[in-house]
């Protein structure tokens, strides 16, 4: 079965073509990164018309990779929400119509659990049960999944996302827009043990996260000294160091808390090398593994989009018949297998 998934939700456009015995055949991405630098966050009018711009010169380039026609698309998934309302809607609108033009079912997706099932694309991939860290732009949580549409959410966090905290420290750094990846550069050169930046919320019991505290003690340090290159360093070191300390400390407690063998980590801030050198240690310390999906994949794209919905419509779930989006939409009321 051969899936056309559409990922529009935020300043991505992603599309790819994902076979359910070959995996994914084509992919072809835009990411409006610099189109938004210049206003320092996502301009949500921009991201739409540029989507429109877009998509179908992407979808024609996907298609293009794997040797086959639009004819041969089975099923067309969109990402549904939650999102930009505007930016979702292109995405919708172009499934709509193929799913009209062609005759095909059309699925739409939760971003979420595009990114929660997105390290099964991995070789090999997990198997299911496992404790999943989404640590994202907008979200950062932990959820037990026990299989497709099934999912508990364990811990989330009370404030800022991860993402949106190394982006906010980021930007007091004077690095652009989005500034995990540069901020995660810049550290390579620092100290992470200059400033002892809080952790919060790691003491207490519990799995959830709280992220503003750790951004306003940098922005309190970053006023106290004068600024130079080796404090920028030493800053943005400290701080990702803080911050991988309790994402790595909640999961620990995660996997201890439900038992689980397995830890699957998805979403932006998963490309995090320093992250994901930690998460492998620590996990294998208390005999778990660790699965990341592919690199590429962590950041919003068109291949999570295909994959979930060719899981769903297999698995006979649900997905949203017509046209619809829910830029505010609950995980945990998706249905399950
Ligand atoms: O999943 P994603 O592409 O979009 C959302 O759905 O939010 O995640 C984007 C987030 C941004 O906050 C970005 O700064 C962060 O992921 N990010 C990183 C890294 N790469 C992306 N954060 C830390 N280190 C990275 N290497
Ligand atoms: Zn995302």
């Amino acid at each position: 079965m051969l899936t056309l998934g559409i990922e529009t939700s935020c300043d991505e456009t992603g599309v790819a073509l994902h076979d359910s015995e070959l995996g994914v055949l084509g992919e072809a991405l835009h990411s409006q990164v610099d189109l938004h630098a210049l206003y320092g966050g996502v301009v949500p009018e921009l991201a739409s018309r540029d989507h429109v711009r877009r998509l179908v010169p992407l979808a024609r380039e996907a298609l293009a990779q794997t040797g086959r026609g639009v004819a041969d698309v089975d099923l067309i998934a969109d990402t549904e929400g939650p999102g930009l309302a505007g930016a979702l809607l292109v995405g919708a609108s172009v499934a709509a119509g193929l799913g009209i033009a062609l005759d095909r079912p059309v699925v739409g997706i939760h971003h979420l659990e595009g990114h929660l099932l997105s390290p099964l694309l991995a070789d090999p991939p997990p198997a299911f049960p496992f404790v999943a860290l989404l640590v994202s732009g907008g979200h950062t949580q932990l959820m037990a999944v026990e299989g497709v549409g099934r999912y508990t959410l364990l811990g989330e966090t009370v404030d800022d996302a991860a993402g949106e905290a190394f982006d906010k420290t980021a930007s007091l750094l004077g690095l652009g827009y989005p500034g995990g990846p540069a901020l995660s550069r810049l550290a390579e050169g620092g100290d992470p043990r200059r400033f002892a930046f809080p952790r919060p919320m790691l003491a207490g019991p519990g799995l959830d996260f709280s992220f503003s505290g750790l951004k306003t003690a940098a922005l309190l340090c970053v006023r106290k000294h004068a600024m130079d290159e080796r404090l920028r360093a030493d800053v943005a070191a400290s701080f990702q160091q803080a911050v991988v300390d309790v994402l790595a400390g909640k999961c620990l407690r995660a996997l201890e808390a439900t038992g689980l063998p397995r830890l699957v980590v998805a979403g932006g801030v998963g490309a995090n090398a320093v992250l994901r050198e930690r998460l492998l240690r620590e996990a294998a310390r208390v005999g778990a593994t660790v699965h990341f999906p592919p690199v590429r994949l962590c950041t919003d794209n068109g291949a999570m989009i295909a994959f979930a919905a060719s899981l769903r419509y297999r698995g006979r779930l649900q997905g949203a018949a017509g046209f619809t989006v829910r830029p505010r939409w609950d995980l945990g009321a998706l249905d399950a297998a």
